[in-house]
């Protein structure tokens, strides 16, 4: 059976820290154009059934550094999108492949898949979860000089993927979680009871944004309608609007409180342009930590 990353619950503690201190060092020998072909012959799929740019670019580029090919697979040009069954496309697939990266909608659209395939499955995003954009993000989180498994996060916004990660996340590294969403956009309620069942942290609902980023050392947004999502958008914005993070709200906040964002963003709506480009945001070395920390990810699970 491989071993597939599904979620952020299929990693423990140490597991997360050890891809962590890996990236870093592969983020420093890039620098020092020193190469690892560490996947040298492998050829790993790249399944999209939703648009990317830095996940789908990230790890095209990871694999190729690593030596091993990528094949991007849009859905829209594959038989599954006419109606193949996924079974049948995972049995197939995995035969050719030494690895599989997949984005989709359903999280038991990717169970699924990887219950049928003889390679391990990686979890690119979905409607639930979001595991290796939280792990690149512990790493910029680290990268800040904070401990990552004592810090005070705050999440404000809409209760999505990238929340439920980081709830997952926060239960098997210890940190501290306060999600402030507007009532109704509360995240996955058995996510939640899990985290608060294995975790000895602190994991808080609040609805109340200036009490919410008053302690946090890291304040964290994503847009309020998610892929998948565009139907259900109206009316959203006047429900979101006190979340914005702007130069308002984080008047509450720690002078160096450390802003980010997985992106894309809409900028004006979940945050201000000022508080994206200011000197508290590390946006970009989140997008970027994805290639270093999508490598490390990649050698974990398809090195043999
Ligand atoms: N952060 C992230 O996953 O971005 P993409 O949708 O561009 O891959
Ligand atoms: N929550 C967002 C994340 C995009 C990287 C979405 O699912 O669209």
């Amino acid at each position: 059976m491989p071993n597939h990353f599904l979620s952020i619950f299929d990693l423990k503690k140490a597991e997360i820290e050890q891809i962590v201190q890996r990236s870093a060092r592969l983020k420093k020998e890039k620098k020092e154009s020193i190469t690892h072909h560490s996947l040298l012959g492998k050829t790993i799929g790249m399944v999209f059934e939703k648009l990317s740019t830095r996940t789908r670019v990230s790890f095209q580029v990871a694999i190729n550094d690593l030596g091993a090919s990528p094949i991007y697979l849009n859905t829209s040009e594959m038989q599954l999108g006419r109606g193949e069954i996924i079974p049948d496309t995972a049995k197939v697939l995995s035969s050719y492949l030494d690895g599989v990266i997949i984005r989709t909608y359903g999280q038991e659209r990717i169970t699924e898949f990887a219950e049928n395939s003889s390679v391990p499955v990686i979890n690119a995003l979905t409607d639930l979860e979001h595991p290796t954009q939280i792990v690149a993000d512990l790493f910029t989180v680290q990268e800040q000089g904070i401990d990552i498994s004592s810090f005070n996060l705050t999440y404000i916004g809409d209760g999505n993927n990238i929340t439920n990660s980081f709830i997952a996340a926060s239960a098997l590294m210890g940190y501290n979680i306060t999600i402030c969403c507007p009532k109704g956009f509360e995240p996955n309620k058995e996510i939640l009871s899990k985290s608060r069942e294995i975790g000895q942290n602190k994991i808080e609902i609040d609805h109340d944004p200036a009490s919410a980023v008053k302690d946090a050392d890291v304040i964290y947004t994503d847009v309020w309608v998610s892929m998948g999502q565009e139907n259900e958008s109206d009316g959203k914005e006047n429900v979101f609007e006190p979340y914005q993070i702007n130069k308002n709200l984080l008047s509450n906040a720690r002078e160096d409180i450390v802003i980010m964002h997985c992106l894309p963003a809409h900028r004006g709506e979940e945050i201000t342009d000022e508080v994206l480009s200011s000197k508290n945001s590390v946006v970009f070395d989140q997008a970027e930590n994805k290639l270093h920390a999508g490598k490390a990810i990649l050698e974990y699970y398809f090195k043999s």
